[in-house]
């Protein structure tokens, strides 16, 4: 328990300047920069003086303890109420120890391994002065051009909500360890329904998916004990959601009952005035702090104008006041009253930076995020055999992704790195063919010599970090450049050949897909990237990896997503014609749809029973399956279960995830798997807009992915 300060008094003590500064929100170079009385540079791009500064209440993006330290002790040697800043940053999969983006992380299906991912980063981040990291991200996405993708972890909120709650239990622990840090939920909400897929674009959606689909992951997150929440750049229902009084008031704060701090998004409270839904500087303010928004990030409308609009009369002091007090709780909370430096400590973040066991989290997570998407019977590779690595990504160390400001892309291990230790550099040669997104061919003609020469080919394809994230929209999602003409030429030699994509959303690979006879999805894998390809291609690591957002068959089919409404003129198979709902030119089907993933063994699903086929009030039914691994190898199968609710009041989606269970099989072994049905999990907002279930048929599914099912009804009575 950290030594208690009257938070109360000490804002009775505060003027409405003093609590206005609480809720502002700076960027670390602000507090660094001497201005010595002069207002330019940042300070007058935001309208504000140096005193403001004296008197904000949070830093963002801080670099290491140093900096903190520094700040910290500058601002309380100037500021009068000597209330320590609280400082956050983006710790989105790894501070220093970078982690596969958050995308692959979905991929892994493997919770434990995203808990463990966010406490070593909060280890790394506490140490390097972060109190509150803006993670996780939980946007349901759809769209594989929106940049974002890279940062989520899927299309399904069932799976959402069970990372977003590993996520923040990682990150914050009980909130009272050394190393544990405040979790941020992010983006209050909605924001990866972005229309188009174009970045901070239009999100218009009925409030049915908004409940349905989008708001439940930030729910789970906030069950979790997650201890703020950042608003989102979008429109929701017609207002910016960081002005927005439905989501934040009615939503998050009345109907959850959230009483921790709201942050908006990066200069998203000034962007009011853009949407076009604020005329200036006061209107911003009051309608960004009726809606709850605490903390403003990067503009100063609430500097400039709360006390204005409290004196005379719009505003009530009271609702920044409660704004305040959210502010200093947390601060309490973090123990930062007592000790404002909290942990940070230069020379131990760089003690734990990349130590050992941070490496081996990062890399076992890796292992797990991937996913095999096709194998012809090529892997795993033998080691005892010539490789060529072709390919932009051969040796690259830009695997990290994005938001790993603080990752450094010499530290990662290539893939040629990591094929290089399980096999030596004698047997492998390497040649890059082509750059990601340039035009050159002149690099084919020492790619296929060493092709040629070699006994098997590893072909690294895939995008620059800098394509996936914040602000990279992609209108074509192929592989960027000239890598698929360059993949066609080194296929043609027809040797066994592996293609690793090494990207960050899914992409459109329908051709490549057919072409290649092996391929692995990588993703951006972090640090330790090179290892955890080779682990996976030499079968030291067995992949296990399924996928969590649909791969498009082609752009144009976007978005597909497997939880979608039925039509009213469902195409029956695939080749029937006419009056359907269907496309002309390409399948309804995406190419690999949610779910699936493929292992070096097969798993079988036999003796699908349910307890009993009536579900009364206050039973459950017991759902068994028998999984059996009918390979040579031992393998882990995420045996997952669907639901889908036959006849509703409104329409219902054609299957919904309603859990899933991991299991490790050795060849031959077998093992009986058992999901409960409740009604609880039947419930969902019916035409009424009630949270109920409603009676009658369901059918139960099991499968290995999204397609591949075996069904039961049952009625609930
Ligand atoms: C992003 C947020 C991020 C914030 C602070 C914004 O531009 O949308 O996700 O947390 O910047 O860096």
């Amino acid at each position: 328990m950290h030594r208690q300060v009257d938070i109360q008094k000490l804002l009775r003590a505060m003027t409405i300047e003093e609590k206005a500064g609480q809720l502002l929100q700076l960027a670390t170079f602000f507090y660094l920069s001497e201005t010595e009385g002069e207002i330019t540079g940042p300070l007058s791009d935001l309208g504000i003086a140096e005193d403001e500064v004296w008197r904000s209440g949070s830093v963002l993006g801080i670099n290491n303890a140093e900096e903190m330290i520094a700040i910290q002790k500058k601002y309380l040697e100037n500021s009068k109420h000597k209330i320590p800043l609280l400082f956050m940053a983006d710790i989105v999969h790894g501070y220093r120890t970078i982690f596969p983006i958050p995308l692959a992380i979905g991929c892994s299906w493997n919770l434990e391994g995203a808990k463990k991912s966010a406490q070593v980063a909060a280890k790394e981040a506490a140490l390097s002065g972060v109190h509150v990291t803006f993670s996780p991200m939980v946007d349901l996405v759809r769209d594989p051009r929106w940049g974002r993708v890279m940062e989520a972890t899927g299309e399904d909120p069932y799976l959402n909500s069970a990372f977003a709650k590993a996520f923040v239990e990682g990150y914050q622990g009980d909130m009272t360890g050394e190393y544990d840090i405040a979790a941020c939920v992010k983006h209050f909400a909605g924001y990866g329904a972005a229309e188009a897929g174009r970045e901070y674009n239009t999100v218009d959606m009925s409030d049915r998916t908004l409940r349905e689909y989008y708001l439940p992951a930030y729910k789970a997150a906030l069950d979790a004990g997650c201890r703020m929440v950042m608003t989102s750049f979008n429109t929701v229902h017609g207002v910016p959601a960081t002005g927005n009084k439905y989501l934040m008031r009615e939503i998050l704060r009345d109907e959850w009952g959230f009483d921790g701090v709201v942050i908006s998004d990066w200069g998203a409270v000034g962007e009011l005035l853009q949407h076009g839904v604020a005329k200036d500087s006061k209107d911003v303010a009051q309608k960004a702090i009726e809606a709850s928004v605490d903390i403003e990030m990067m503009t100063s409308h609430y500097v400039q104008s709360l006390k204005k609009l409290v004196e005379d009369g719009t505003v009530s002091e009271t609702l920044i006041d409660e704004s305040v007090l959210r502010i200093l709780k947390l601060k309490q909370e973090l123990g930062l009253f007592e000790n404002p430096y909290k942990v940070a400590n230069l020379q131990k973040a760089q003690e734990a930076f990349l130590c050992e066991e941070h490496r081996e989290a990062a890399r076992e997570i890796a292992t797990k995020s991937m996913v095999l998407l096709k194998n012809e019977g090529i892997l795993p590779l033998d080691k005892n055999k010539k490789i060529a690595i072709v390919g932009p990504l051969a040796d690259s160390g830009d695997i990290l992704g994005a938001w790993a400001w603080q990752g450094k892309p010499e530290e990662a291990i290539t893939l040629k790195q990591g094929i290089e230790c399980k096999v030596g550099a004698q047997n492998i040669s390497v040649a890059m063919g082509c750059t990601i997104d340039g035009i050159e061919t002149e690099g084919f003609k020492e790619a296929i010599k060493i092709a040629q020469e070699a006994d098997v080919v590893i072909l690294a394809l895939g995008e620059k970090s800098s394509m996936c994230g914040e602000a990279a929209s992609r209108a074509f999602i192929k592989l960027p450049g000239i890598q698929e003409e360059f993949a066609k030429t080194i296929l043609a030699l027809e040797k066994p050949t592996v293609t690793v994509l090494l990207n960050g959303r899914p992409l459109e690979i329908t051709e490549l897909s057919t072409l290649t006879p092996a391929l692995l999805e990588a993703w951006f894998p972090g640090t330790e990237g090179g290892n955890a390809i080779a682990d996976i291609l030499f079968g030291d690591s067995i992949p296990s990896g399924r996928l969590s957002m649909s791969f498009p068959y082609t752009v144009g089919q976007i978005p597909v997503y497997y939880n979608c409404y039925n039509t009213g003129r469902p195409q029956p198979n695939e080749d029937a014609e006419g009056y359907f709902s269907r496309y002309l030119d390409i399948p309804n089907a995406p190419l690999y749809p949610f779910g699936y993933g493929l292992s070096y063994t097969e798993f079988n699903y036999d003796n699908f029973t349910l307890s009993q086929e009536v579900l009364h009030e206050g039973e459950t039914i017991k759902a068994s399956v028998c999984i059996k691994n009918v390979g040579n190898r031992v393998g882990t199968e995420t045996v997952q279960f669907y639901i889908k609710d036959e006849v509703g009041s409104t329409v219902r989606p054609l299957k919904e995830l309603k859990g899933f269970r991991q299991v490790t099989l050795q060849p031959q072994e077998e093992k009986t798997v058992t999901f409960e049905i409740t009604e609880e999990m039947l419930k969902y907002h019916n035409i009424k807009s009630d949270y109920v279930a409603e009676k009658g048929s369901f059918i139960a599914m099991v499968g290995k992915n999204a397609v591949e099912v075996l069904s039961l009804n049952f009625e609930l009575a």
